[in-house]
């Protein structure tokens, strides 16, 4: 019984000298652990007289408790120091004071390209990038172009003075996503495209497209209207009415205008679709065989699609901005009203 006396004083005097919770654990195993001296202690209880054994278990197990519950006080005690040392180290915030960060939000550029991107990619067809500083050839000569063709004059071109070009279609990535994919493939490549332009409200000399391309067997102008109708209809959310006008681009045969019915006024007349009940969207059509060709794909055995969207235009109807230069016009409360719309 002395034995049991004198290890709780040992305990005790230890346990005052710990602060921190390796040493705490180290304390537990020599007073708690299997080779401790109270379980040693234990194993001479078959050994004493039924009376002793009584009161000596009886003393043991109240050591026992002794041990385990002060070993758990001191845990928890060293543990509160920690954290309000932490606290008391960290700097003070005085969470009264009105929040300053102001949140920034998507340019709708950005937000009506994640959605095109969006109906694309369940539809099965990638993303790809493109250059903004492009060959010559890829820009023009690659979707049949060729030098002192006249359509040349439809893209009044910023050239760089190594003859290269700031990309004015997305088209000018077509050659390269030929290249890379073959027959099949479905892609889309969205990007910024330059244009010496004379400026107004619908005009840029920056602005953004959204290309998409089909290619494969037996690709008609019906998988175009589908994928357009289902596109459009998704970011409108309604189901949209598309119309096809014969629309002259070099590098499709044949090619089309792609208008949509106003989404607006459903057709009767209104400012949007200057009365008209129709709003031209997208130039569109069946690649030309040569720019397949061009492109490594066999035009005797293969078809397919192209369109190239005015994201930016796109982005103006949905968020019925009227004037295109606010979309680059850097003005940060103009995100904020489209934020809050
Ligand atoms: C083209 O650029 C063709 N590469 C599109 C194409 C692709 C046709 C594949 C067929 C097959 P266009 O020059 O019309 O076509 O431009 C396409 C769209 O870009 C226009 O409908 C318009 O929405 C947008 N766009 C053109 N110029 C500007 C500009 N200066 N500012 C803002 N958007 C413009």
């Amino acid at each position: 019984m002395q034995t049991l006396k004198n290890l709780k004083n040992e305990f005790d005097n230890e346990l005052n000298l710990i602060s921190d919770l390796e040493k705490l654990e180290k304390l537990r195993v020599k007073y708690l652990g299997k080779k401790s001296e109270l379980t040693e202690l234990m194993q001479t209880l078959k050994d004493m007289t039924n009376d002793q054994r009584k009161e000596f278990a009886k003393e043991a197990n109240a050591l026992k408790e002794h041990f385990s519950k002060n070993l758990q006080e001191y845990e928890k005690k060293i543990k509160d120091e920690f954290i309000n040392k932490e606290i008391e180290n960290s700097e003070v915030y005085d969470i009264t004071l009105p929040n300053l960060v102001k949140l920034g939000s998507l340019h709708p550029i950005t937000i009506v390209q994640k959605e095109v991107e969006d109906v694309f990619i369940s539809m099965g067809f990638c993303v790809e990038d493109g250059n903004e500083i492009e060959t010559e050839f890829n820009n023009f000569e690659a979707v049949n172009v060729p030098k002192d063709h006249p359509a040349r004059d439809m893209q009044d071109t910023f050239w760089l003075t190594n003859g290269q070009v700031l990309k004015t279609h997305t088209s000018a990535s077509q050659n390269r996503i030929l290249r890379k994919y073959g027959s099949p493939c479905k892609v889309i490549f969205p990007g910024r495209c330059f244009r010496n332009e004379s400026l107004d409200a619908s005009h840029d000399d920056t602005f953004f497209q959204l290309e998409g391309m089909m290619v494969g067997k037996d690709i008609t102008v019906a998988n175009l209207i589908y994928f357009m109708k289902e596109m459009l209809s998704s970011i409108f959310k309604t189901d949209v009415e598309v119309r096809l006008r014969p629309g002259f681009f070099p590098f499709v045969e044949p090619g089309f205008e792609l208008d949509i019915k106003c989404v607006f006024c459903g057709g009767k007349g209104c400012q949007t679709c200057k009365q008209g009940g129709w709003i031209e969207l997208c130039p569109c059509g069946m690649i030309h065989p040569k720019v397949l060709e061009l492109g490594g794909v066999d035009p005797k055995t293969n078809q397919g699609f192209a369109f190239g969207l005015g994201l930016t235009r796109l982005a103006m109807l949905k968020f019925n901005i009227k004037d295109i230069r606010q979309m680059n016009g850097n003005d940060i409360r103009f995100l904020k009203e489209i934020k809050t719309r």
